[in-house]
């Protein structure tokens, strides 16, 4: 399977600054690059170096219509969106999003041709209470209950704990292998083709840990957020993702 890493740009940049981030980047053989950028700047992110694929943070779950603020699946695609990130944990604890509308934004993304990058992930409060599984067994259930077992084999998962994201501190290689696993097992028991699901990490990714934390089992790739906006780590990260050459 080949390695998916994903920068979330999240609401960062410039025209300046993203035309020097855009230009540091260069693909790397066997690792599969996207930039997630803000909407507005996705115009400018077609023109980016080969190699490089596109997604969007967000998507509306409807298609067209009277949705004031909101953008549409088949819009990004006409921006050249390969993938969109949905339910990350910002628009979830932030913007109000459930588990249910995560589930509609990842089957208008897959109605329109888009790879939906579905985020699940514990709170610390959770983690501390152990209901880790149970949190990502509710959150994977909802997308499962929209979109059905044969359609979920066609998302990307990332695992993304709340309290590694932005933090400086990233889940332990024991706990994403607890935790990859366990996602890995609850696609099994739930009819869903699990082979050909991606399980990325997110949180707290950097240069100088993403060789370990790619070497856990069913870690796919990564989402990363604040070193995806210097060029050098997010570079880095990609070389990772290929084995450290
Ligand atoms: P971070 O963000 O890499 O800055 O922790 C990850 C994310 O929010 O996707």
């Amino acid at each position: 399977m080949t390695r998916l890493v994903a920068g979330n740009w999240k609401m960062n940049g410039s025209l300046a600054a993203n035309r020097d981030l855009l230009d540091g980047l260069v693909s790397v053989p066997g690792v599969e690059m996207a930039v997630c950028v803000p909407y507005p700047y996705l115009a400018q992110a077609r023109q980016r170096p080969d190699g490089i694929v596109l997604g969007a943070q967000d998507v509306s779950e409807y298609a067209a219509g009277a949705y004031t603020g909101e953008v549409s699946a088949a819009m990004l695609l006409e921006f050249g969106c390969r993938y969109v990130i949905v339910g990350h944990s910002e628009r979830r604890a932030l913007f109000g999003e459930g588990d249910v509308m995560v589930g509609r934004k990842a089957l208008a993304a897959l109605h329109a041709g888009l790879v939906p990058i579905v985020c699940v992930g514990e709170t610390l409060a959770e983690r501390d209470e152990a209901r880790v599984m149970e949190v990502i067994d509710r959150q994977l259930g909802a997308v499962r209950e929209v979109l059905g077992a044969a359609a979920m084999s066609g998302v990307v998962l990332a695992y993304e704990p709340v309290w590694a994201i932005g933090s400086g501190r990233s889940a332990s290689v024991a706990q994403i292998a607890e935790v990859h696993g366990a996602i890995r097992a609850w696609l099994d028991g739930h009819g869903v083709s699990a082979g050909a699901v991606r399980i990325l990490y997110g949180g707290s990714v950097k240069p100088d840990n993403a060789l370990e934390l790619f070497d856990v089992p069913h870690v796919d790739g990564g989402l990363i957020g604040g070193a995806s906006l210097a060029a050098a780590d997010f570079m880095a990260i990609c070389r990772a993702a290929a084995g450290g050459v």
